[in-house]
């Protein structure tokens, strides 16, 4: 989106569930312009993300082989050892930053100096699971703003504010906005949240690095998040995936209450897809509210994100 910063901010994104990578397979990912390989050590069991293409001659490295801990390239069968090194020869492949982190595989773009790791996101105490991925035949940035915009949280998710919303910006790779609202719609996933949370839902969502959001909620007792990794796709839409997770409480994460975050989750998601269908974002036209203010805001750190 131009004007509207990196195409490909750096950061941190997620290419799917951590345990879809078996030990011996090789998967190709897009992220925006770059081609990446991951594969995982059938041995050590770890995972490697590499540039896709090899150093030696081009070939995908998604036609090569997992041998041992090493990547078999599929055209000359050179080896390429985990830390890029094709043996003695001196020839050498690109590798990328990976994590295993709340169930996934991540993939790190741009220097360690402008993306802060994984962990600093505190989710520990909470059990994780993968929930999926969406695609969106739009950029990143307006899917963000979609989820900063505290204005649809009345119109399209049923929310009734019940204080102001604020937002604050964070140097300048993190912007978070905070919210009390209430449910008032009459949908299953809308009266089974009020019935969960009376008081209402304390929400907080944090755009790290501009592609990636991470919602927090309380309702009730219940402390919940969903963090969604936002991957930009070579046509210049965006492959949405996400992680939800609930917090441990007396050590009893079940598979059900994962199923239950997971649905409800969805279920605040599917109404957002109607209204994105055929957008043609752009900035509020002028500032007649303070949505339209926030939004204005996530636009310049959207601006001055650091590029990979
Ligand atoms: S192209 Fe990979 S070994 Fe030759
Ligand atoms: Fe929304």
């Amino acid at each position: 989106m131009i004007g509207l910063g990196p195409a490909v901010p750096a950061n941190w994104y997620l290419l799917g569930r951590a345990d879809g990578l078996r030990r011996g397979a090789v998967q190709a990912h897009t992220i925006g312009t770059h081609d990446v390989v991951v594969w995982r050590g059938q041995k050590s069991g770890t995972p490697t993300a590499f540039a896709a293409h090899c150093a030696h001659m081009g070939c995908h490295l998604a036609r090569g082989d997992v041998i041992g801990d090493r990547l078999r390239c599929g055209l000359h069968h050179r080896m390429i050892d985990a830390d890029g090194n094709f043996g003695a020869s001196g020839l050498r492949q690109a590798a990328l930053p990976v994590a295993e982190y709340c169930g996934g595989l991540w993939v790190r773009i741009g220097g360690a100096e402008a993306v802060p790791p994984l962990e600093e996101l505190g989710l520990e105490g909470f059990a994780a699971c993968y929930a999926g991925e969406h695609h969106f035949p739009l950029p990143w940035q307006a899917l963000v703003a979609n989820g900063f915009d505290s204005e649809h949280l009345a119109s399209v998710h049923e929310r009734r504010l019940l204080a102001p919303p604020t937002l604050d910006c964070h140097e300048t790779t993190s912007i978070v906005l905070r919210y009390h609202t209430r449910p008032i719609g009459k949908g299953l996933a809308d009266r089974i949240t009020a019935l969960i949370g009376p008081d209402g839902i304390h929400g907080e969502i944090t755009s790290r690095n501009g592609a990636m959001m991470l919602v927090r909620s309380r309702v009730g007792q219940r402390r919940n998040f969903i963090l969604l990794s936002f991957v930009p796709t070579a046509a210049g839409g965006t492959c949405v995936r996400g992680i939800v997770g609930t917090e441990l409480m007396r050590g009893s994460w079940t598979q059900l209450q994962g199923r239950i975050a997971a649905r409800l989750f969805k279920a605040f998601l599917y109404k957002d897809l109607a209204v994105l269908e055929g957008l043609a974002w752009h900035e509020p036209a002028q500032e007649d509210s303070v949505g339209d203010r926030f939004t204005r805001e996530l636009c310049d750190f959207f601006r001055g994100l650091p590029h990979e």
